[in-house]
């Protein structure tokens, strides 16, 4: 009776989805077609602009094995999740980038639920070349989320023609106005829009012709229902809206820059089925894009519980962003510095952080910032929502200086420990410096590796890593496998050409990856005052090693119960 009753509790219980999802990702090289007979140069992850989008439920393990056929390093950052720093993406933050013909298996758990997405981090414009796409998480429990009938992502995005090619111009879903396929709706649907802003320079302001949006998201968290004409949309922020398909007819949604709410830049077209008219001329400017009422930060209230705003945070931070001269010419910078030569703003595991952001730049020279935060939620406060349920938000587009808006509060928890980025999501101003870090003291692992460097801050693992560069992986080639592991213990790296089909977890040891049958010890070192230990290689130059993969695993020696753990695993391909 007994156990009949278990087995029906766990027979309930049991997630009716599987725990993890696989995808493989590559970056490579490639054309989109933007327009009928219109092919551009790109860099495209699967071949795509977008990107495929990624989709899982919340509870579910993310496994992206990830490889970089692109011609320099990359890595991917999952723009807004709050996972560990390790899988940030950020490159020799999060662990060094990925090299050119080099893998990496991105492991995303405690996904949040809501619309994301993702791109590559601080290397040049690769943002700009076409690599993007969405990450959306359905909530475990979907009536969490409003209901809705039907759902269309839509990206927009700026072409400046990085690679060479033959267009300019304004791109919704990978596509200018010309080659818009209209999105076709029923009457009487709620068509939910999962809207993002990919570009690299350019904020936008979003209208449907004939329809006003009901906003229930800002960057995947749920907000109570706002009702607006347009939307005003800063470079890495999202918004989800519902639409009242309630007006037959074939509808232009359209995207003007926001200094210039009178240009339609890029269209994209609403049809009603039996609505067989032509779709809206692209240059044509719905009245609501031009003078509809615009969605404020003011109006935003979280819909679900979240930390209050409080009175005695323990830090109080300001981040003035403005403009100076840099040896180089000029830069954008945060508090007067330009990346990377920074002061963290230091916080500590628990912390409530209160920061402002003021935009100080030059009244004559009006600047926009869209200021993200890894790893974290700002709560916006000095909104609908109160201190109460103040809205949770990843970007925070920040007015020119003088404007409304140029100034406004947050508050963070401090609860992902790491040294996290914060920056402008504007590309142009990111690569001139507009980037700092937040940096948490302490050693939240207890492994010996402060949080401040840590590339895995909470679990106490040795890290293995390979290196950034192509070089590094060819025939003849000298290199070498970090491990980063408390100063002074010894690591021992095993090298092998086989991984386990299934992963064995040693708790508290770690997780053994690497096939011991096929591995033999490759070196042994002892971590340096930085908490690395590198075991040098060199490759013999014989033409036909091209292609062959090695997988490494280190074991480092610790004074945590039980003596050792084991590190991640990494593989290196010879090219
Ligand atoms: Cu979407 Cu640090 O970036
Ligand atoms: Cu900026």
């Amino acid at each position: 009776m007994t156990r009949h009753f278990l087995l029906c509790t766990l027979l309930v219980t049991a997630p009716a989805v599987a725990q993890t999802v696989n995808v493989n990702l590559v970056a490579a090289p490639g054309t989109a077609t933007v327009a009928p007979g219109v092919t551009v140069n790109a860099w495209l992850y699967n071949g795509a602009m977008p990107g495929p989008a990624l989709r899982v439920t919340q509870g579910q393990t993310l496994r992206v094995r990830f490889r970089n056929d692109l011609p320099e390093p990359t890595a991917i950052h999952w723009h807004g999740q709050p996972i560990q720093l390790g899988m940030d993406g950020v490159p020799d933050i999060s662990r060094p980038p990925i090299a050119p013909g080099q893998e990496f298996v991105y492991e995303l758990t405690d996904l949040v639920p809501g619309t994301y997405w993702f791109h590559p981090h601080a290397h040049g414009m690769q943002l700009d070349a076409g690599l993007a796409s969405f990450l959306v998480v359905d909530p475990a429990n979907p009536g969490t989320d409003p209901s809705y009938d039907v759902e269309q992502t839509i990206m927009l995005d700026e072409w400046t023609n990085p690679l060479g090619g033959g267009f300019t111009g304004h791109l919704l879903n990978g596509k200018s106005s010309a080659g818009q396929a209209p999105i076709v709706v029923q009457s009487g649907q709620r068509l939910r829009l999962r809207i993002l802003n990919a570009s690299a320079v350019t904020s936008y302001v979003l209208a449907l012709d004939g329809h006003p949006m009901t906003v229930t998201h800002t960057d995947g968290n749920r907000v109570r229902p706002v009702t607006v004409q347009a939307l005003p949309i800063g470079m890495g922020e999202r918004y989800d809206v519902i639409v009242d398909c309630s007006n037959p007819g074939v509808w232009s949604l359209a995207a003007a820059d926001i200094t210039n709410r009178n240009a339609t830049l890029v269209r994209g077209v609403i049809q009603y089925a039996g609505q067989n008219q032509p779709a809206p001329a692209p240059g044509y400017v719905p009245p609501n894009l031009a003078t509809g009422s615009l969605l404020s930060y003011a109006q935003l209230a979280a819909f679900h519980p979240v930390a209050p705003i409080t009175p005695a945070p323990n830090r109080t931070y300001t981040a003035t962003l403005g403009m100076g001269m840099g040896p180089g010419g000029m830069v954008h910078t945060i508090n007067g510095q330009s990346w990377p030569n920074v002061t963290p703003f230091q916080v500590t595991t628990g912390d409530q952080v209160q920061m402002t952001i003021a935009n100080t730049g030059m009244p004559m020279m009006p600047e926009y910032h869209p200021m993200h935060i890894h790893g974290h939620f700002f709560r916006l406060m000095g909104t609908a929502g109160g201190t109460a349920q103040p809205p949770l938000k990843d970007t925070i587009l920040i007015r020119p200086a003088g404007q409304a808006g140029s100034s406004v509060q947050v508050q963070m928890t401090m609860d992902n420990p790491g040294r996290w980025v914060f920056h402008c999501h504007n590309m142009e101003h990111l690569a001139t410096g507009m980037m700092t870090l937040v940096e948490y003291g302490g050693d939240a692992d207890g492994d010996g590796v402060a949080s401040r460097i840590d590339y895995e801050p909470e679990s106490a693992t040795p890290v293995t890593t390979i290196s950034g560069t192509a070089a590094a992986f060819a025939p003849g080639a000298l290199g070498s496998v970090a491990v980063q592991w408390t100063a002074g213990q010894s690591v021992a790296l095993f090298a092998g050409l086989a991984e386990l089909s299934t992963p064995l977890a040693f708790p508290p040891y770690g997780t053994l990856i690497l096939d011991p049958a096929s591995a033999s010890l490759f070196g042994t070192t002892t971590s340096n005052a930085g908490s690395l230990a590198n075991v040098p290689y060199a490759i013999p130059s014989d033409p036909n090693l091209i292609g062959l993969r090695i997988g490494f695993q280190s074991v480092g020696l610790s004074a945590l119960p039980g003596g050792f753990r084991l590190g991640t695993f990494q593989a290196m391909t010879i090219r």
